[in-house]
C-alpha cells in the first residue's frame, strides 16, 4: 500500500518538530497568545484518562507575584520566567460523588437515559472504594502525566511553542499558594510555556540525546 503524500509529509513534520523541541531553560520575554494557550488546554482536556473520568484539574497561571512565590526555593527559574505556567493538580480522593456526577454528565452528553450507565458507575465506585487512598492518589497522578505529554506534543508539534515539563518544584508550597488542599487537589507536575531565548540558553544549540531506536525497542512479531 502506498501512503498518501500528505500523510508522509505530516509524519515527517511531527518527527521534525519533536526533534526541534527541548526542555527550555531560558525563555525570552515573548508571550504565547491566549489562542494558542486555549488550544493546548483544549488538547489536554481531550486527553484520555484511565476509566475516562479526568481525575485531575489544570491551572494556568500568569500572575507574576504568584509565580514568584511558587518558584521560591526551586532551581527552575522557568516557574516565574516564562510566558505561562500550567499546573496539573491530581485529586486527593476519588469519591463516589465525583464518579456519580461524571457518569451522569456522560449520559447527558451522549443523550442516554438517566441510569443507562449505572453498571459503569457502580463498577467504578466499587473499584475505587477498595483501593487505598494512597493508591488512588498515585493513579490520579499518573493521569496528569498523560495530559503533560499531550501538552508537550501539541505545544511543540502543532503550535511551535516551547515548553518545559518540571518536577523540580515544592508541591507543598504550590498546594498552599494555590489553595489546592481546600479543593481536594495537590500539585502533581507542572509545565512552563513560552519562547526560547536561543542566544542565552545553553541547551538551545545542543543535539538531542536519545537511545538508538533499535536499542530502545523490542519487537515481538
Ligand atoms: C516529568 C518530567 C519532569 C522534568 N523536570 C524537569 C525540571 O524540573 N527542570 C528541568 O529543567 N527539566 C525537567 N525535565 C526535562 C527533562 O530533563 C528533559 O525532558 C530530558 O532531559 C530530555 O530532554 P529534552 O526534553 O530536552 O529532549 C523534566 C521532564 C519530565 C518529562
Amino acid at each position: 500500500m502506498t501512503l498518501p503524500i500528505q500523510f508522509i509529509n505530516k509524519k515527517m513534520e511531527l518527527i521534525k518538530n519533536l526533534k526541534w523541541r527541548y526542555a527550555v531553560k531560558k525563555y525570552s520575554e515573548e508571550k504565547v497568545s491566549e489562542d494558542k494557550v486555549d488550544q493546548i488546554v483544549e488538547a489536554i482536556n481531550l486527553t484520555a484518562s484511565s476509566c475516562g473520568i479526568q481525575p485531575y484539574r489544570l491551572f494556568v497561571i500568569t500572575n507574576p507575584e504568584i509565580r514568584k512565590r511558587l518558584g521560591e526555593g526551586s532551581f527552575n527559574a522557568q516557574i516565574h520566567a516564562s510566558s505561562h505556567l500550567l499546573v496539573f493538580a491530581g485529586f486527593n480522593e476519588i469519591t463516589s460523588n465525583y464518579i456519580r456526577d461524571y457518569v451522569e454528565m456522560t449520559e447527558q452528553q451522549r443523550n442516554l437515559e438517566k441510569g443507562a450507565l449505572d453498571v459503569l458507575k457502580d463498577t467504578l465506585i466499587d473499584y475505587f472504594s477498595v483501593q487505598t487512598p494512597a493508591q488512588n492518589v498515585i493513579w490520579s497522578d499518573k493521569q496528569t502525566y498523560i495530559g503533560l505529554g499531550t501538552a508537550l506534543i501539541v505545544a511543540a508539534a502543532e503550535l511551535k511553542v516551547d515548553a518545559t515539563p518540571m518536577e523540580g518544584f515544592d508541591p507543598k508550597l504550590f498546594d498552599e499558594v494555590l489553595g489546592l488542599s481546600e479543593r481536594g487537589l495537590h500539585a502533581s507536575v507542572i509545565i512552563s510555556l513560552g519562547y526560547r531565548d536561543a542566544a542565552n540558553d545553553f541547551l538551545a544549540s545542543m543535539s538531542k540525546a536519545r537511545l538508538p531506536v533499535n536499542e530502545f525497542l523490542t519487537r515481538i512479531d
